[in-house]
């Protein structure tokens, strides 16, 4: 979601997705089967158009009622749906149409905010589908499928500290508009401060602290450093970012005993669980990200004694 920089993480922990290691086939190891035999020649929308009912009414058409740059490369997409109801943390994925095959497949995007008309994704231009999603004009129609995944899991805890990487932002302001009865600090850090964007946080009136790597606002370094600061034992943690940032978050907040639930990110090609192209290692084995996430709790990753190579963690 966000390229925001980090230092290669001290971490303890793994968080892998199948594409940054290449896990053998969840399936061949006897985990749940898959009810649909894939055809190599199938597209996304085979695939989902083959589960039936169960995804059909979650492919809607939208209005796209605004679409602009907030910063320099995250653009905020407002939609118009009817009957929306999601819980934040929940995805949709978007189907960018083009005249070539790129992108082939529709991309996942968090939902940032939930309202009465509809739903704002914001989003970062980093290739080419979020490129020809951010061309996308007032008055055109997008195809979105969701809400897909579960979502955070709210809990009651009294005082809440959400830590955001760049645009892992996005799914944090439904968050943050939900615990709005409890006590709720922002933690935001990026690489420089044109990738911070709190704009609607501003009117929630909740204390933001923000981090940044090269030092032009807020704190000089990295947001997990400044959030480890601010925790203590009734806080409950929810995070979203790039996986290395994710991973040095729940380093602490594992050593801490303190809860911690992460917003992972993997590559989905289909969002719904079918094509097992988003895999993550935890410590009783694979997870889809899409279907068992995309919201983990941090203490389900692996410790170093149990990796084959304690090395690349240091
Ligand atoms: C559940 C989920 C929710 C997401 N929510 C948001 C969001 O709210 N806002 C947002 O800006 N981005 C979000 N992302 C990331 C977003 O899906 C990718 O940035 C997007 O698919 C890139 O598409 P592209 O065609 O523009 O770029 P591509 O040409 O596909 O890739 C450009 C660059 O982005 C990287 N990239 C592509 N897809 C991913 C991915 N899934 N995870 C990590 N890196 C990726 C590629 O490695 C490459 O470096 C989310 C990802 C997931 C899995
Ligand atoms: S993206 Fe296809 S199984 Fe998760």
């Amino acid at each position: 979601m966000s390229s925001t920089k980090i230092t290669r993480p001290t971490s303890r922990i793994t968080i892998t997705s199948s594409r940054t290691t290449t896990p053998s086939s969840p399936r061949r190891r006897g985990s749940r089967k898959s009810s649909l035999r894939l055809d190599p020649r199938l597209r996304g929308d085979d695939i989902i158009s083959r589960q039936g009912d169960r995804f059909r009414k979650n492919i809607i058409d939208c209005e796209i009622i605004s679409n602009t740059a907030v910063t320099a490369d995250y653009c905020l997409m407002q939609l118009q749906t009817e009957e929306f109801s999601a819980i934040p943390g929940q995805f949709v994925m978007v189907q960018i149409m083009s005249e070539t095959t790129d992108p082939l497949l529709r991309i996942p995007l968090g939902i940032h905010a939930i309202n009465n008309n509809g739903i704002s994704l914001l989003y970062r231009v980093v290739g080419q589908g979020t490129k020809l999603l951010s061309k996308k004009q007032t008055g055109e129609t997008i195809n979105i499928l969701g809400p897909l995944g579960n979502g955070f899991n709210i809990t009651k805890h009294k005082n809440n500290i959400l830590v955001a990487g760049g645009c892992g932002i996005a799914p944090l302001y439904a968050l943050a508009q939900k615990l709005q009865e409890h006590h709720v600090e922002l933690f935001i850090g990026a690489a420089t401060k044109d990738q911070i964007y709190i704009n609607e946080f501003k009117a929630l009136d909740i204390p933001v602290h923000i981090a940044t790597e090269d030092g032009s606002a807020g704190f000089h370094g990295l947001i997990t450093d400044l959030a480890k600061q601010h925790l203590d034992d009734n806080v409950m943690v929810y995070a979203s970012g790039p996986n290395p940032m994710l991973q040095a978050l729940a380093n602490i907040t594992n050593s801490l005993n303190i809860p911690a639930q992460l917003s992972l990110e993997a590559y989905m090609s289909c969002g719904i669980g079918m094509c097992r192209g988003c895999a993550i290692t935890t410590k009783s084995g694979y997870k889809m990200c899409c279907q068992d996430g995309p919201e983990f709790n941090a203490n389900i990753f692996r410790h170093p004694c149990e990796s084959e190579d304690p090395e690349k963690y240091m």
